[in-house]
């Protein structure tokens, strides 16, 4: 019996990125199954390209949809390929319909589930993803929970202790390595993009709750008018695929302040380089919130709530919704901040302790 790794957006391929690198460096065979619910050059291939991934063994073409329709078809697919190939575990990252259709398919099967980034909550079952998360946690085998907090929160559920195993986040595996070779490969962004170190703000936004409602999204663009204004920075924005669609249809596109560089989503390791010179990094992104916290440099989370507590614990985000005093605050705070905590979710080596519970026997 052969595990199998299943990818289907961005934060997916990126943080599962270290485990895939990992099963063809030990050479135990694994099947590799992309959903291609991300399928836009920009946030689906060029990550293959730059990390250097074996193309997917399966792709179910399931692209864009509805919850329903998008988590039906995974549903369908994965079904497919788990009565076909002979496959004993599935394991699956994050909190996407990818993950939560995955796995829903695999427990009826009776095929065992490693859920990696187990039992983060934000106690918001308004958000997608939280239903996503609590759903495959309580149908998991393995829980792989990156962090005290996430392993209480998963037993606080009444999920039994010996399912749970605290092993860190693969991002911080990510992160380190890709982060030395996006010195080498991608310095001149800051150059190519006409920034300065350290004077410009980097933002990204895509939770439905703040892109999908014109009101929140042209509350968003007030907001960057005032984070232009305060810091006397530009801001750079590369607009994920759904809020361009969005800007694009409420025409919301053409009140952009001037003093915002609209760009489509760049590749991994350039914003990688663009996080770590930013002055300040507005988000509402999970992966963003702990790579900047990885990455030391100040994150202001445009949410009213973080399934990532333990990045503010440490003083390196701050919550602040859309409220435009709590932003200003935060900007003081941060900018007064040392950044000289030890990074909350591991040393780097979550991928190996993930593999070596999965093969221990
Ligand atoms: C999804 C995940 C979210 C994750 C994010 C990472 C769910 C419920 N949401 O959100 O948890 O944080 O990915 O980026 O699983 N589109 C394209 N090209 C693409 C993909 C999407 O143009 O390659 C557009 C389509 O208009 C689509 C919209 O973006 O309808 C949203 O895509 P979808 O995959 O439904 O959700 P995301 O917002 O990307
Ligand atoms: N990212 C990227 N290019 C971009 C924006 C983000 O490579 O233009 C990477 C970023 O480094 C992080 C991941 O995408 O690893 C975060 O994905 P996203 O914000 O789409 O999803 P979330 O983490 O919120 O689920």
């Amino acid at each position: 019996m052969k595990d199998a790794i299943i990818i289907g957006t961005r934060p997916e391929i990126i943080k599962c990125s270290p485990l895939i690198k990992l099963y063809e460096q030990k050479r135990v065979d694994f099947v590799l199954i992309h959903t291609n619910q991300h399928y836009s050059f920009n946030m689906d291939e060029i990550f293959f390209e730059e990390l250097q991934l074996r193309k997917p063994d399966y792709n179910l073409n399931v692209g864009s949809g509805s919850h329903a329709e998008q988590t039906g078809k995974i549903m369908v697919g994965i079904e497919k390929l788990l009565q076909s190939e002979k496959i004993g575990c599935i394991l699956v990252q994050g909190d996407t319909n990818t993950v939560m259709g995955s796995a829903l398919a695999a427990a009826k099967l009776q095929v065992k589930i490693g859920h990696i980034e187990a039992g983060l909550r934000s106690f918001d079952r308004s958000m997608p993803e939280e239903i996503n998360r609590v759903i495959t946690d309580h149908i998991s085998d393995y829980l792989f929970c990156p962090t005290e907090r996430s392993r209480q929160n998963a037993l606080a559920e009444g999920i039994p202790h010996d399912k749970i195993y605290l092993v860190g986040n693969t991002i911080v595996d990510a992160t380190l390595r890709n982060y030395e070779i996006a010195k080498e490969k991608a310095t001149s962004v800051l150059k190519s993009m006409e920034l300065q170190d350290n004077k410009y703000n980097l933002l990204t936004a895509h939770r439905p709750a703040n892109v999908d409602d014109p009101v929140r999204l042209k509350q968003l663009i007030d907001i960057m008018q005032v984070i232009t204004t305060e810091t006397g920075n530009p801001i750079l924005f590369p607009i994920h695929v759904r809020t361009k669609s969005r800007l694009e249809a409420t025409g919301l596109l053409k009140q952009v302040p001037a003093q915002v560089k609209l760009v489509d989503p760049i590749g991994y390791w350039e914003f990688l380089i663009l996080e770590k010179h930013a002055s300040f990094i507005f988000t509402d992104s999970g992966g963003v919130q702990e790579e900047a916290c990885i990455l030391r440099r100040p994150c202001i989370t445009l949410r009213d709530n973080t399934e990532r507590p333990e990045t503010v614990d440490v003083g390196a985000n701050a919550i602040v919704g859309y409220d435009i005093d709590k932003i200003k605050k935060a900007m003081v705070d941060l900018a007064a901040h040392k950044f000289d905590y030890v990074i909350p979710f591991g040393i780097g080596d979550t991928s190996e302790r993930i593999f070596d519970i999965l093969h221990k026997e």
